[in-house]
């Protein structure tokens, strides 16, 4: 397998605001849950020296991700330093949208290239059930639609569980068609060890791609190394594409050039990885920029993950950090 590191997810809070059933139980993560105290925690400067080492062992993307990542102060700073940096090419961020209105014009100005939107669900009641506080999904689609006039490139997210929203995967691709934006379809995932993931839980991508085959002409598009979607157009308008991530009926391990750092600064390999590796210690120990190359570069060349490939042998059996906390 030739995975060379190209992707760079930075998780800049384990907090947010909604408590997605697949993500952060509210039965678990409530006022006493063990957020990452605040002096564990990377400030700007530290995140981007830190990306800067991982642009020089090749990382050309870097993704902001959380927790909610807007839930973090001055991130327009962040984006500016990580914009400094040579290599990069692309900067974006997953967000619920919640927030994204308010702040996708300075985001937009401080150098941010794109915004991936979790929407699970239009119909208010599915919405607000599986956002685990009652939010309905107004905000969110004013998100949607204050980034794309500020010319932030839009894809939108929806994690699609059996029996819970079935029945929004047509409306969501109306959604996303009328507004020429991106969708990915996802299978739920057994990531953290809280959110009581069961296969019988899961939609197959295919289920979705012949629900959605009913309506539309959708066609195959041309595949990209190392992406988590595979891609399809429509037929009669070509840049509007629909993506299915399915780690679970089909994983995308063998071409996976994503890294991870935590909000403190705990490198990680894979999604699923049981344990993170500390560069914050490192960091903070005054190492050169030298040693935490070699550290960053010895961890990669030793990476043998592929968890979604052995799921079904080790799944069940094996302590994974949350999705809150490792961003996705
Ligand atoms: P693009 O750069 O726009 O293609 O974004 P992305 O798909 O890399 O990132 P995003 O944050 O939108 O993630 C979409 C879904 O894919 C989320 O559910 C992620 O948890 C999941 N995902 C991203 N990378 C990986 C990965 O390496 N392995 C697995 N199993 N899932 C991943
Ligand atoms: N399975 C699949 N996707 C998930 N996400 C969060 N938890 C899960 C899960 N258990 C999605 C979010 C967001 C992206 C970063 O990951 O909805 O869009
Ligand atoms: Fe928050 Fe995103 Fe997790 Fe939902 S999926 S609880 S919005 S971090
Ligand atoms: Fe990469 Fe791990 Fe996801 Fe496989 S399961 S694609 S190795 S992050």
């Amino acid at each position: 397998m030739s995975r060379p590191l190209r992707d760079l997810r930075i998780s800049v809070t384990d907090r947010c605001n909604f408590r997605c059933r697949y993500c952060m139980p509210a039965e678990v993560f409530g006022d006493d849950y063990p957020y990452m105290p605040k002096p564990e925690i990377l400030t700007h400067e530290e995140m981007a020296k830190l990306a800067r080492v991982f642009c020089g062992l090749g990382v050309e993307k870097l993704r902001i991700t959380g927790g909610e990542p807007l839930l973090r102060r001055g991130l327009p700073d962040l984006i500016g330093m990580l914009g400094e940096i040579p290599g990069v090419r692309d900067i974006a961020m997953t967000t619920n949208g919640t927030a994204l209105a308010r702040n996708a014009n300075n985001l937009k100005k401080a150098g941010l290239h794109r915004v991936t939107i979790s929407l699970d669900a239009l119909d208010p009641e599915i919405f607000s059930q599986m956002n685990g506080v009652g939010a309905t999904p107004e905000r969110v689609i004013d998100g949607v639609d204050s980034a794309l006039e500020h010319g932030l490139g839009v894809k939108i997210n929806s994690v699609i569980q059996k029996g819970v929203n079935e029945g929004q995967i047509l409306p969501l691709a109306e959604f996303a068609r009328e507004r020429g934006v991106t969708l990915r379809f996802i299978e739920f995932m057994d990531t953290g060890n809280t959110n009581g993931w069961k296969l019988d839980q899961v939609v197959p991508s295919v289920k979705v791609l012949e629900a959605l085959r009913e309506h539309y002409d959708l066609h195959a598009s041309e595949a990209k190394l190392g992406e988590t979607a595979r891609r399809y157009h429509h037929a009669d308008a070509a840049d509007t594409e629909i993506g299915f991530i399915s780690s679970v009926s089909q994983p995308f391990c063998s071409d996976c050039n994503r890294a991870r750092l935590s909000a403190d600064g705990q490198v990680f390999t894979c999604l699923f990885a049981t344990h993170g590796h500390d560069l914050k210690s490192l960091l903070r120990s005054g190492a050169s920029d030298e040693e935490l190359t070699n550290f960053v570069s010895s961890l990669w060349s030793a990476r043998d993950d592929r968890y979604s490939e052995l799921r079904s042998e080790i799944g069940g059996t094996q302590a994974k950090p949350e999705m809150s906390y490792i961003g996705g």
